[in-house]
């Protein structure tokens, strides 16, 4: 059969639905310059849908940096992989910088977090070694699993007895093989908020021999008294062996780096994939990162103005009655009861008449029936955008109890 043929006839999961959703449900664009309102279809919302924790993505300052970056060195400099052509005093110095920052001997960039995940996964592990994983693990940890031709064990989310029972089985198979453990979790769950339970899983170190790598991807600049992570936030960063963070969330850029001991990072300099067979991250991003990474550092105002605004979603919330789960962190899930038409009808709504635009996610992300509005605050949101969003909410979930959602025709939104 014909490949093309074969791969148009199943568009896949979401592709199938491309036609009806794409512009509007998936693909959205935003529209002007980032910030809590944007443009979407031509009319202004309130926007709760970016992780742009810290509010630097438009900062002055931050576009400052970027734009004298790019005007000094352009977006091609350094030509070539870092061990080639591609190595910079500044490449050196953010690594530097960061591996301070998050109490570790050293550090290594990535050009994107996902690609850099799979990277160290697949370096640091081979067939006799055993990884063992959160089943709530992001995709970017999955798909490293999927180049590892050793075992895998996965435990149900944050369940320690299961964490236990998957470690006496590595630590048993590691006996045959003569490999090593390497145990996964994130510090902040990106969807539902919760926080990975990096504090017990250090104490197992008592009892089984493993090293932890975290994905702390939402909580890198936002956890922790000075914003160095979820490690920082519980007190327990030297059990974390290798620390994982992105730029593409708190920092407002691109690109993530990895932190560990300073021979572990020279080893994965010498051997991860992505960054000996790819292009060094632009000096744009080096010199923009650099800048971002010394306002975390040097402006806690910021962090400040977020969790102000993260606490009073939160508590508005709750005190309204709504469902939240079990959110530690700025990710704040809305959980409603519904059906995926509800929640087509409830996007349109909001989207519509209360000009909010968030994510919404449903079935097979979360349970059958249920219905996740995903908020994400920011330090640029105002307690006004809270207030008048909890009303929002509590119109919406009026709306929704009595079946209009369900009752209503099917949007086209062609029409929108
Ligand atoms: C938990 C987690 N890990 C990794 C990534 C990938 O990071 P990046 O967008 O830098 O590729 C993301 C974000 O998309 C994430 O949420």
């Amino acid at each position: 059969m014909d490949i093309f043929e074969k791969r148009v006839r199943n568009l896949g999961p979401l592709g199938q639905y491309g036609k009806q959703a794409d512009g509007y449900f998936m693909f959205p664009k935003l529209e002007g310059e980032i910030g809590s309102r944007m443009v979407f279809r031509g009319k202004e919302r309130l926007i709760w849908s970016l992780n742009n924790y810290l509010g630097l993505a438009n900062h002055p300052e931050v576009r400052k940096a970027d734009a004298e970056a790019a005007a000094k060195w352009g977006m091609a400099t350094p030509m070539g992989a870092r061990m080639m052509s591609g190595q910079t005093v500044y490449h050196e110095q953010l690594e530097r910088e960061l591996a301070a920052f998050v109490k570790k001997e050293a550090a290594y960039l990535f050009n994107f977090g996902y690609q850099g995940m799979i990277s160290v996964i697949d370096s640091m592990v081979d067939r006799n070694d055993v990884i063992v994983y959160d089943s709530e693990a992001h995709a970017c940890i999955i798909d490293g699993m999927r180049l590892h031709i050793g075992k895998r064990f996965v435990y149900p989310h944050n369940n320690m007895d299961g964490l236990r029972k998957g470690l006496e089985r590595a630590t048993k198979l590691v006996e045959e093989t003569k490999g090593g453990i390497l145990v996964i979790t994130e510090g902040v769950y990106g969807m539902s908020g919760d926080l990975g339970k990096i504090k017990e899983i250090v104490e197992m170190k008592k009892e089984f021999n493993f090293r932890l790598l975290i994905d702390d991807a939402h909580g890198f600049g936002t956890m922790g008294p000075n914003g160095a992570g979820t490690d920082e936030f519980m007190g327990c960063q030297d059990g974390v062996d290798m620390y994982f963070g992105t730029f593409a969330k708190s920092m407002a850029g691109i690109g993530g780096f990895v932190a560990s001991k300073e021979s572990v990072i020279d080893y994965l300099k010498h051997n991860m994939r992505s960054q000996i067979f790819a292009k060094s991250l632009p000096m744009p991003m080096v010199m923009g990162a650099l800048k971002r990474l010394d306002m975390i550092r040097t402006m806690p105002e910021l962090r400040e103005k977020l969790w102000t605004i993260v606490r009073a979603l939160q508590s508005g919330l709750r005190e309204a009655g709504f469902n939240i789960g079990n959110t530690q962190s700025p990710v704040t899930p809305v959980l409603l009861n519904g059906t995926i038409p509800e929640a087509t009808n409830i996007t349109v709504d909001m989207r519509e008449k209360f000009n909010i635009f968030c994510s919404i996610v449903t079935y097979p992300v979360v349970p059958k029936d249920i219905i996740m509005l995903r908020l994400i605050p920011t330090a640029i949101h105002t307690l006004e955008d809270v207030k008048y969003t909890i009303e929002a909410f509590k119109e919406i979930r009026k709306k929704l109890d009595n079946g209009d959602y369900k009752n209503m025709a099917f949007a086209d939104i062609s029409k929108l």
